[in-house]
């Protein structure tokens, strides 16, 4: 089982990426927890070069192609092996984020990049997509709250970006929902952990071995 979480900064996916993982332990579901940029050796060294706020030079057509590099090597070393030994993969943001943030929002061809994504993923799709949605001022007030408790000074570079490019980044999530609507499911996270956390197990309940 192959499930994504998405969504804006500061929706609390990432939360809910964990709370599952635990959800999953308690059950005796082997399963790995993985992240986009970021889930590979070399991932890791895309992300740092992705997320520096001090690479304001990088063009977006560079910026769309170290995602995709990013994902060819995430699947191969990490997504791929874990599926094939049976583990359930819990991916924190995959194809459709680059879909909400290089093509809706930073206005690269949407075409070319699920072109792209088709090429990365090399046939493996997740089977469901929790989208955790909220207004953009939600997420962003949460975004900044935790980089305070972490007394991080430093925005990232995408947390820098303005109010407009974040409703963009919103908008393109949800017509993704709506165009994949086989695979999304909505999650409303202006609800309270707890409150998110029962919704996405109860979609997966009826799943589980
Ligand atoms: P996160 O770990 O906080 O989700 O940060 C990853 C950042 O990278 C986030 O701002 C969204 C961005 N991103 C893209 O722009 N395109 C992508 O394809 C992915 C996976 C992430």
């Amino acid at each position: 089982m192959f499930i994504t979480f998405e969504g804006i900064e500061g929706c609390g996916k990432t939360t809910q990426t964990k709370r599952l993982g635990k959800r999953l332990q308690d059950q005796g579901i082997r399963h790995l927890i993985t992240r986009e940029p970021g889930g590979s050796v070399i991932g890791a060294s895309i992300r740092q070069i992705l997320l520096d706020s001090r690479n304001i030079d990088l063009v977006p057509l560079a910026e769309l192609f170290l995602y995709a590099a990013d994902r060819a090597q995430h699947i191969d070393e990490t997504i791929r092996p874990a599926l094939d030994q049976g583990d359930w993969v819990i991916c924190d943001r995959f194809i459709d984020a680059t879909v909400a943030y290089q093509g809706t929002a930073r206005r690269q061809d949407i075409a070319f990049i699920k072109l792209l994504n088709k090429k990365a993923i090399n046939g493996i799709l997740p089977e469901i997509t929790f989208l955790c949605d909220c207004p953009v001022e939600t997420g962003l007030a949460r975004a900044m709250k935790r980089n305070k408790e972490l007394a991080q000074e430093d925005q990232d570079r995408f947390e820098q970006e303005a109010l407009d490019f974040h409703r963009k980044v919103r908008q393109g999530y949800l017509d993704l929902a709506k165009e994949y609507s086989n695979r999304f499911v909505i999650i409303d996270a202006t609800l309270t952990e707890n409150e998110m956390e029962q919704e996405i197990f109860k979609t997966l309940e009826p799943l589980l071995p």
